[in-house]
């Protein structure tokens, strides 16, 4: 019988004297069906990349592999490298020269396969939650709080100057300005997840965040994709870490079930789950980890936090297990987290550090003390946060979690830049 398809993308072309061998991808999974062209039919525009229906019959090549005879084959768009398209068959390109191609580079192995992944992450994290029931909540994107207080927020206003005049004529103030507030686009959505939290128990959001960072490491994003969780009723820290380790073995597990194929075209064929995948994440107090770094030869003084590189030679130090630093002090961590009980300098907060990117996790218990946290509020335009410790209050504790970071340690990505499709970094929003 003849069958019609609609195929999709010419990946390579073998010209034999006789006929054509055409293997062609239609995005969805890593495989591709091979095409026989008999001459007779072969359209002069054929080349590699253009787009192509076919009419044939699916049979069983010679090595039991499903092959496409084709009856009838037209080229729906050409595609040709004299014209302007960047990438010549047979050619593997760095992924830095993939960059400046964000609109054509999905079309590669590489960046397709780890969008395949994305895709399958994404589904993972959402089963998992689901699975212990969590609600799924979204949080705004545009906000006036600048949750880490880190002064790391793109500020947001119209373009047009007659409504800014007519916003600012009825606002409270003359601040630019959406109707007379300061609002800016989100930097984390933790503190609306914590309303929700104190109403309907265990929450969790994925949406995108903003950071103004002027950085344009391998590590860094302008915009990028946080998972967020807040657990009700939770005040200790290693409640948290359970739940934390719980959900990357998950999402790890997961993920290597069902995208195999895909992780070998990114990180090589003998890509596989890592060896901690059994084995307990380490925990070291903050303490603890500076005594290591200053075993290890750095000398920083304790106030100045761990820097990237230091993050790294922890955990190497830990064999390239996940490692959870804990109890912060308080001076390098942000306003909402719960003070230690035995220790005045301390918070309650967590950072987990992996292979690859350093820090994947930021997380804490949050202060539950209302004369604390009234002291500790950065703005008067937080009293709705504040309130929700006066009026009905639990304790809770969260994390956040950047998804391009998890993507960079799951399947083996140096730069976060590669881990999206259109990443945003300092001077790079054009396309
Ligand atoms: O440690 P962070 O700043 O924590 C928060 O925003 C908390 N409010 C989260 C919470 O408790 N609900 O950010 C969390 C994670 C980091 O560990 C990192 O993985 C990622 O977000 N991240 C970035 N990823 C890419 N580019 C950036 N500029 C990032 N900044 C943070
Ligand atoms: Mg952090």
């Amino acid at each position: 019988m003849i069958v019609n398809y609609r195929l999709g993308w010419i990946k390579n072309l073998r010209v034999q004297k006789e006929v054509t061998f055409a293997d062609v991808s239609d995005g969805s999974c890593p495989q591709r069906l091979q095409i026989v062209i008999p001459k007779s039919i072969k359209p002069k525009t054929l080349t590699t990349g253009s787009s192509v229906s076919v009419a044939g019959i699916l049979t069983k090549g010679p090595r039991g592999q499903l092959e496409l005879v084709a009856e009838n084959i037209d080229v729906l768009g050409e595609c040709v490298v004299a014209d302007g398209y960047p990438f010549n068959p047979r050619t593997t390109y760095v992924p830095e020269y993939l960059r400046q191609y964000l609109h054509f580079r999905s079309r590669t192995n590489y960046i397709s396969a780890i969008l395949r992944v994305r895709n399958s992450v994404t589904k993972h994290i959402h089963d998992y939650f689901a699975s212990k029931q969590f609600l799924n909540v979204h949080t705004p994107i545009l906000t006036s709080n600048d949750c880490e207080g880190a002064g790391e927020v793109f500020k947001v206003q119209p373009e047009n100057e007659q409504v800014i005049k007519a916003m600012m004529q009825e606002g409270k103030n003359n601040d630019t300005v959406y109707f007379g507030t300061k609002t800016y686009l989100t930097v984390s959505g933790q503190l609306h997840l914590e309303a929700i939290c104190r109403s309907m128990g265990n929450v969790y959001t994925l949406g995108p965040t903003f950071r103004a960072e002027n950085s344009r490491s391998r590590l860094h994003l302008s915009e990028f994709y946080m998972l967020e969780a807040e657990l009700a009723f939770c005040d200790s820290l290693k409640e948290l870490q359970d739940v934390i380790e719980d959900f990357i073995k998950f999402i790890f597990t997961k993920t290597f079930a069902s995208n195999i194929d895909d992780l070998h075209i990114i990180d090589g064929e003998n890509s596989k789950i890592p060896k901690w995948i059994d084995k307990d994440f380490i925990v070291l107090s903050y303490d603890e980890a500076n005594k290591i770094l200053m075993k290890k030869g750095f000398n920083q003084s304790v106030e100045e936090g761990i820097n990237k590189e230091q993050e790294l030679a922890i955990v190497d130090y830990c064999d390239g297990i996940p490692v959870f630093i804990i109890r912060w002090p308080k001076t390098l961590k942000s306003f909402y987290m719960k003070d230690t009980k035995d220790d005045s300098t301390k918070v309650e907060a967590l950072d987990l550090l992996t292979p690859i990117t350093g820090e994947v996790v930021g997380g804490s218990l949050r202060e539950d003390d209302y004369r604390k946290l009234q002291l500790k509020l950065p703005s008067d335009r937080l009293k709705w946060y504040l309130d929700l410790r006066k009026f009905g209050n639990i304790p809770t504790g969260g994390f956040g979690l950047g998804l391009e970071r998890l993507m960079q340690v799951l399947c083996g990505v140096n730069n976060i830049k590669d881990t999206l499709p259109f990443p945003r970094w300092p001077h790079n929003c054009d396309m």
